[in-house]
């Protein structure tokens, strides 16, 4: 039976393969007047949206300046920093306030993150009660947080407030009206790291860490203070609530599924390819969102300047015509041209530095630890239309 695409049903999460596949019978465009939104459901669809900037926008200038309005000077600073996050600007202030970033983002700067990741790793699981842990609050939580303290060159003592920041920070990111955030809550954050990242910035201008900010701050050249201060907040924002996703996400699963978990745990080498599928399968973006900026005719419909489109990674992440039995969790998969780190022009940065930190967090559990069960019933997950609710993972470590 032919059903209206509504991404905060449970069957859309639990079973998408299924669920897509019955939405694609109203086309693989469609209006959901749940979302108010074009619906896009199939990976060349999600693919082509993706890549076509000129006419489907992710410039939320607007929505930002209202909800500045009227609010206090530090709530507005806040707002207006987040408005100068490259992943809400489109060409060409897009390109202006990537290219330092890209250029920090090498795949040699990278990987030589791989040693503190790695002990960042270690000395979490040090400091885990193993057999009261909660591997999302203890584990899944701290790690991401810390990796980007460790990319900003920030001293280990300061790197715990991070968490902080970054909840605070996605109140007013997530917020569907920006406006309705907690206005002193995120003030008085905004204000806190404002000043701590100005002085981080300052410490790399007079003497250069040589970390992954070092590059970035030597390539800003065209960039405002508060641009710079974005950049921080924009990696801090961007690789930690993802990250910790993925995780939850992927221990959840293991917890759940002891076959696959034995499986990990006899096949190493497949690291790789398995963290690619749990994007796949189970990747913390389930839609990315655009706003059409020129009337335009996509898939036989008619869309018009001002619309919502949602291009649902989800929904591609499970096309039949590009994945072979999209439902199946293959964690050989090779090739994997997933959506999860979306693709054209705003393609995640810190896509190889997400796998290179799931990776070694998996990897690292696994060999120290011969039990992994779960401490009571282990909830699923919960949806939201854009991606995750949190979840405690309660498990005993032995
Ligand atoms: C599993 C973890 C992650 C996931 C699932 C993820 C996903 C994504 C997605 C889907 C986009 C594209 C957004 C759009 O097109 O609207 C994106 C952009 C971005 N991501 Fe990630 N990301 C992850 C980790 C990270 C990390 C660790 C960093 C950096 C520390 C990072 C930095 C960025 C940046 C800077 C952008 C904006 C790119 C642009 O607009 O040009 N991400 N990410």
């Amino acid at each position: 039976m032919a059903i209206e695409v509504n991404l905060d049903l449970p069957e859309a999460l639990q079973n998408p393969t299924e669920y897509f596949a019955a939405a694609r019978e109203r086309g693989n465009i469609q209006w959901s007047s749940h979302h108010n939104a074009w619906m896009v459901l199939d990976h060349p669809g999600v693919e082509e949206g993706l890549r076509d900037a000129e006419r489907l926008s992710s410039d939320k200038s607007a929505t930002f300046a209202r909800a500045a309005r009227g609010q206090s000077e530090a709530f507005a600073t806040a707002v207006s920093m987040l408005d100068s996050w490259m992943n809400f600007r489109d060409e060409p202030e897009h390109e202006r306030l990537r290219a330092p970033v890209r250029r920090a983002f090498t795949p040699r700067a990278v990987s030589s993150l791989a040693t503190e990741i790695q002990m960042i790793v270690d000395s979490t699981l040090d400091g885990m009660d193993r057999s009261a842990a909660d591997l999302s609050h203890d584990f899944a939580r701290p790690i991401p947080a810390l990796v980007i303290g460790a990319v900003l060159g920030v001293p280990p003592g300061d790197r715990h407030r991070f968490y902080q920041w970054s909840h605070d920070l996605g109140q007013l990111t997530f917020a569907v009206n920006p406006g309705g955030a907690p206005a002193d809550e995120v003030g008085c954050a905004a204000t806190e790291f404002i000043a701590f990242f100005n002085e981080l910035i300052e410490r790399e201008r007079s003497e250069p860490t040589g970390s992954l900010l070092s590059t970035i701050v030597a390539s800003s050249g065209g960039m405002t203070p508060l641009e710079l201060v974005g950049a921080c907040t924009i990696l801090l924002f961007a690789g930690h609530e993802t990250t910790t996703t993925l995780l939850v996400n992927t221990l959840g699963h293991l917890l759940t599924h002891r076959e696959t978990l034995a499986w990990l745990r006899a096949h190493p080498e497949a690291m790789e390819t398995a963290v690619d599928e749990f994007m796949r399968v189970m990747g913390p973006a389930r839609t990315l969102t655009r706003k059409v900026s020129v009337d335009h005719e996509r898939g036989g419909h008619e869309l018009w300047r001002g619309q919502n489109v949602f291009l649902c990674v989800a929904a591609a992440n499970h096309d039949p015509g590009v994945f072979a039995n999209p439902a199946a969790l293959d964690l050989t998969r090779d090739p994997n041209p997933h959506l999860g780190f979306g693709w054209g022009p705003h393609y995640c940065l810190g896509a190889n530095l997400a796998r290179l930190e799931a990776a070694i967090a998996l990897r690292t559990l696994l060999e120290r630890f011969d039990t992994i069960e779960p401490r009571g019933d282990i909830l699923p997950p919960r949806a939201s239309a854009l991606g995750y609710g949190r979840r405690p993972l309660p498990a005993r470590l032995g």
